[in-house]
């Protein structure tokens, strides 16, 4: 048996020593496992931190004679932490994961980084020999002789950091990443307490109509709407989609998601719904490097870091966008500032972080923490409040709309986080009231949004599912299509971190493809479609829109640039929150559909991305 072999023949054992908990196998490892374990984990630490094998920094030189050492030369700033490379314009980062190296005949590993250009990584060089290795780190030319791009530095490796290098290549994504099988891929989605039975059964009710769709148009061995890519490799998989709701106080989640866990192990975190807090969630995520995959909901996104992709990072952003608001816009803001909340709340979460936005800026925000909804202090703040302050409302519909149905609008400007309400809510504020108040509105306004929603809305039509929520709606059939396409991009490399590179290198991509796709669907369609599209989306907003203006605007449902509530999605390597900024903008002019490009509105919005 050559080296290869032998180490492919303890594969299993390896695993058991790499991935799983000790105690759970009795039998102590051979020495000769032990030392395997050990030369793999000096191959990742030349891979992922530069750092040879005696504890040097690893040195790279490119033909143009630029010098790279230790982090900056790490194989994971090119070839990613999966091995399964990237596409960087016109260059192809090729795969260097066990499979696509060291493939024998017979077995040609396919894999597509950009399957909107539809740009190929599968394997196309000779199985690598060891000297082979050798030369191309060493050299720049590979096993078919060809001399690599300049991009590929030369390294300066001794025979025991090649050893470990190839021992860690070897085992990297070579295994489908836990909760996926050769028919059936598992997920979970994760719903906190304090959901509301309407938004639960929304959310619950479209995930499950989703999910059906997807298992029977995209099911094993079955031709309808899978890739031909994904045919040939038999790489579509059923779904299965378990639902995760947990209870009692946040403390606990962490546990009762371990629980789920080790009973159900899930390949990633497919959408969830909280609001209040996601925080444990995600922390579960990060510990068992689990991909949680663009959840909804008022909680707070946290820290760009970790397995978490967001759609933006909540109310925190909200807090972020009305700082900058405030300090360029002086005339906004020349008394007092006051910040109301109740501690615990998403709202709460929004004011320290405002709290921390304004630190140095000219007026400092007073914080008044209510003591629930009922609290005599956010009626009394209002009344006392002069022209010239501002208050700053974290708060939703419930307790503010019963207040200001009861009482005069004040002087000051109020401030709310349209995130902590519905549109519709938004258009029950009464008249007197709606001259005073701003929102920070991190979503495509009103207008521009129909167009990017009308497939949405069409689908959720076709299957007889009311339009309730739309931010709601629009997330979760974003982040299942998303899951959808990217899963069938991946082909056969199901692993977690291929996963999220391949998110973040192409959801920009793929947003604006099927946005111009969309648009030219509307084109052929024509006016009849596009009527029927707006008579669907008469909401609460909608009807507060002049009758034979949003007539003019159905016909001119004008182009799209996205196909969700956002203006746009896009990530980059690293970045986890898709949207990085948000409106602020009267009341009035939200509600008269402004933002839509038409010189008749009455204000303006500018996006702010903080
Ligand atoms: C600065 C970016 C960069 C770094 C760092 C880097 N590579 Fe590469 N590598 C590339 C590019 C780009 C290619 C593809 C070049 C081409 O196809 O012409 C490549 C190709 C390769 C190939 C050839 C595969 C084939 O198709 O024949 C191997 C093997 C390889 N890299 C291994 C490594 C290893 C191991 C490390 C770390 C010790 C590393 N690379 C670090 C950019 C990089």
């Amino acid at each position: 048996m050559d080296w290869l072999s032998t180490l492919r023949a303890r594969c299993a054992l390896l695993s058991v020593l790499l991935l799983a908990a000790p105690t759970l196998h009795a039998a102590a490892p051979s020495p000769l496992a032990v030392e395997e374990a050990a030369l793999i984990e000096q191959g990742r630490k030349i891979y992922v931190q530069g750092q040879l094998v005696d504890g040097r920094a690893l040195k790279a030189a490119r033909a143009s004679g630029e010098r790279l050492q230790g982090v900056e030369a790490a194989c994971i700033s090119c070839h990613r932490a999966s091995g399964m490379g990237s596409v960087e314009g016109n260059l192809r980062v090729a795969p260097i994961s066990g499979r696509f190296l060291f493939a024998q005949p017979g077995d040609m590993p396919l894999a597509n980084a950009d399957g909107i250009r539809g740009k190929s990584l599968s394997q196309a060089h000779a199985p690598y020999t060891d000297e082979a290795l050798a030369r191309v780190l060493g050299t720049g030319v590979n096993i078919n002789g060809r001399a690599l791009s300049v991009l590929m530095p030369h390294f300066d490796l001794a025979a025991q950091d090649l050893r470990a290098l190839k021992a860690y290549l070897s085992v990297l994504s070579r295994d489908y990443s836990v909760g996926v099988g050769k028919e059936l891929i598992q997920f979970a989605t994760v719903i906190t307490p304090e959901v509301s039975a309407a938004r639960r059964s929304i959310f619950k009710n479209m995930l499950q109509s989703a999910v059906l769709v997807k298992n029977t148009s995209t099911s094993p061995r079955q031709r309808y709407m899978t890739s031909a890519a994904s045919f040939v490799t038999q790489s579509e998989r059923r779904w299965e989609v378990e639902v995760w709701e947990l209870s009692g106080a946040p403390s606990t989640w962490e546990a009762q998601l371990a629980a789920r866990y080790a009973a159900k192990p899930v390949f990633a975190l497919l959408s969830g719904l909280s609001d209040s807090s996601w925080a444990p969630v995600d922390a579960f995520c990060t510990s068992r490097h689990i991909p949680c995959w663009f959840p909804s909901g008022r909680a707070p996104a946290l820290a760009e870091q970790g397995f978490g992709l967001y759609f933006n990072q909540g109310v925190v952003l909200d807090a972020q966008v009305l700082s900058v608001h405030l300090q360029e816009q002086p005339a906004m803001l020349q008394g007092r500032l006051t910040q109301l909340f109740v501690p615990g709340s998403a709202g709460a979460a929004a004011a320290s972080a405002f709290s921390v936005a304004m630190v140095g800026a000219k007026f400092q925000p007073v914080d008044v923490a209510l003591q629930g909804a009922t609290d005599s202090r956010l009626a009394a703040t209002l009344k006392n409040a002069g022209p010239q302050d501002a208050v700053v409302l974290w708060l939703g519909p419930e307790p503010l709309l019963p207040l200001f149905n009861a009482s005069p609008a004040p002087q000051a400007r109020v401030y709310l986080a349209s995130p902590l309400w519905a549109d519709a809510d938004l258009a029950r504020i009464p008249q007197p009231w709606r001259a005073q108040v701003q929102l920070v509105y991190p979503y495509e306004l009103p207008q521009p949004r129909q167009a990017n929603l009308a497939y949405l809305h069409a689908w959720l039509k076709l299957r007889d599912l009311p339009l309730v929520d739309e931010v709601l709606q629009s997330e979760l059939f974003f982040s299942l299509n998303l899951m959808t396409d990217t899963l069938q991009d991946m082909i056969d490399n199901l692993f977690r971190d291929y996963l999220i590179e391949r998110t973040e290198d192409n959801i920009g991509k793929r947003e604006t493809s099927k946005a111009e796709q969309e648009n030219r669907d509307r084109k052929a369609l024509g006016r009849a479609a596009r009527g029927a599209v707006m008579t669907q989306t008469s909401g609460a907003v909608m009807e507060a829109v002049n009758a034979q203006a949003a007539q003019q605007r159905a016909f001119a449902l004008g182009e799209s640039f996205g196909t969700t509530v956002y203006p746009k999605l896009t990530l980059g390597p690293g970045q986890h929150f898709a949207s990085r900024g948000a409106y602020v903008l009267s009341l009035e002019a939200f509600l008269s559909g402004a933002g839509d490009g038409d010189a008749a509105a009455p204000e303006a919005a500018a996006w702010i991305v903080p």
